[in-house]
């Protein structure tokens, strides 16, 4: 009989696993059913916009945790799938800070290409996967929203993509809960001019307390303050930005830091990461880990090793993305077909140990980039996905990371070639700083204008 495969997610890295599918059937491999679950009634995963907050129309748990005015925050150079230029998509160089529309195009573009989209059950939630060791599959439970029903039904294999920058993780601080402003998370942050004129408070040091700091600045907010726990992030912040260590309490409006200072502010936004979160999944098959590069329990990062019948796919911590999900997904595809022999229970064991090891000794993020390089080389290596420059992508990421060094507020001004065409990305007309519509048609107008 026929294998079935489950996919659940149809964001980047459940999209990647499809594409890769089809591309070995249009190659004429004999490829298992492929079906795709995803919750959403669109794909895209985080890069479909929704305004929503909260709970979605069916009073499922809102998905989306990007917001408008969203620019990608690294090049697009460095994500672009081998098997799919920008170039292909948009029929000509476009610059290299594409907004959060114009990116969902590009994922969409390959896949509606591809005709994968049949495949694909929307607002399609799985609810439960259970693992039956009598016939070695996997009873998958998902709820159709639309006709409010449940349905379970057998699979060989399940991929887990359900993206790990979804569920919020939110600290409790003392007072909070009688601060007369706004509070939220960055998971349900939507629209920046919501606090122009106010004095922002960033809980958090990574990407989404900088980004959302500087939206913030740029639609209009009158100061913006960070605090960190671990360290500062250490930019050269602009008159009205400034960082203070942990926020111990909130007594009215003004907040208290660690170092015994203080600060009046308006709102607070709590850029304090997300859960890794499979509701679905009993214990024995459920990844628990924290953002990082290299969580144990997959060998590869993508195979499950207890059961090599589930994988995941975009569980890491993330410099890489989509084509980092691609080479997942390819690696995953051909454990399925038999074309990648798995090793020893031993040999999967001491190759995430190694890994596991060399993370744990890094010390920067320069490291950092080319520990990924490393690992999405070696998945390369493993399968016939087109060939990536991957020592070009990382010194990409590293000339970005000097960039943001350069200039928190101009590095999106910034152009590189894309490593598949070797085209350099054309600047983009409009400085970052004052390009306040991010819309996909102004932003193609724009690259018009420009030439
Ligand atoms: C605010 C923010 C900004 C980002 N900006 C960038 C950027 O600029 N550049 C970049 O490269 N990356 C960025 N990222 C990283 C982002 O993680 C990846 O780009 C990418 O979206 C990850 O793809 P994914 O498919 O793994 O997960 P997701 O995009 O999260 O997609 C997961 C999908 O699974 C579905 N799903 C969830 N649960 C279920 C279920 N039970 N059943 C069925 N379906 C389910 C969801 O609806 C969703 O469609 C950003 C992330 C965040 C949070
Ligand atoms: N396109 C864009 O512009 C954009 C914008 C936003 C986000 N993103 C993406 O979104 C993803 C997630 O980024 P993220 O910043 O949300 O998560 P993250 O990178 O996991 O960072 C979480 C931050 O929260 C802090 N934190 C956690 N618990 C805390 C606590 N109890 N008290 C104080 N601080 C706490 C952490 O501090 P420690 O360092 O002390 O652990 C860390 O600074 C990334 O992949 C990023 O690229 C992209």
């Amino acid at each position: 009989m026929h294998k079935r495969v489950a996919v659940i997610g149809a964001g980047p890295s459940g999209l990647a696993a499809l594409r890769a599918f089809e591309t070995a059937k249009r190659a004429g491999a004999d490829v298992p059913e492929v079906v795709c679950f995803e919750k959403q009634a669109n794909w895209g995963g985080l890069w479909n916009y929704t305004w929503r907050t909260g709970l979605d129309e069916f009073g499922e748990p809102v998905h989306g945790s990007m917001y408008r005015y969203l620019w990608s925050n690294g090049p697009k150079e460095c994500l672009e799938f081998a098997d799919y230029s920008f170039e292909q998509h948009f029929g000509r160089p476009i610059p290299s800070y594409p907004p959060r529309a114009v990116l969902h195009d590009y994922i969409a573009g390959r896949v509606e290409k591809s005709g994968v989209r049949p495949y694909i059950r929307f607002c399609t939630p799985v609810r439960s996967v259970e693992w039956k060791p009598e016939t070695k599959t996997f009873s998958v439970t998902v709820k159709d929203l639309v006709n409010d029903r449940h349905e379970t039904s057998e699979f060989d294999h399940v991929i887990v993509a359900n993206g790990h920058f979804s569920v919020p993780n939110v600290p409790d601080f003392e007072g909070i809960e009688a601060f007369p402003g706004r509070v939220m998370h960055a998971h349900d942050f939507r629209a920046a001019d919501e606090f122009a004129g106010k004095n922002v408070l960033l809980v958090g040091a990574s990407y989404s307390a900088e980004d959302i700091g500087i939206q913030c600045y740029k639609y209009g907010a009158q100061t913006i303050t960070f605090s960190y726990r671990t360290k500062p992030m250490g930019f050269d912040w602009p008159e009205g930005f400034e960082e203070k260590p942990l926020l111990q309490k909130l007594v009215g409006k003004t907040a208290y830091f660690k170092d015994g200072t203080s600060r009046e502010v308006d709102a607070i936004v709590l850029c304090t990461g997300y859960q890794h979160c499979f509701p679905f999944l009993p214990d024995d098959l459920r990844l628990k880990t924290n953002n990082r590069l290299y969580p144990l329990g997959l060998y590869k990062g993508v195979i499950w090793q207890d059961n090599p019948q589930l994988m995941y796919i975009g569980m890491q911590d993330q410099y890489y993305t989509f084509n980092m999900f691609d080479a997942q997904a390819w690696f995953a595809r051909d454990v399925i077909l038999g074309r990648i022999a798995l090793p020893s229970a031993e040999e999967q064991e001491a190759d995430i140990r190694q890994w596991r090891a060399r993370e744990e000794e890094l010390t920067n993020p320069f490291e950092a980039i080319d520990f990924q390089t490393d690992y999405v080389r070696d998945l390369l290596s493993a399968t016939d996905y087109p060939f990536l420059d991957v020592d070009r992508v990382a010194a990409l990421f590293k000339e970005w990371e000097h960039h943001k060094e350069a200039g928190i507020l101009t590095y999106r001004d910034r152009s590189y070639p894309s490593t598949l065409t070797g085209n350099m990305a054309p600047v983009h007309h409009t400085p970052w700083i004052q390009a306040l519509d991010d819309s996909l048609a102004t932003f193609l107008a724009v690259k018009e204008a420009a030439e």
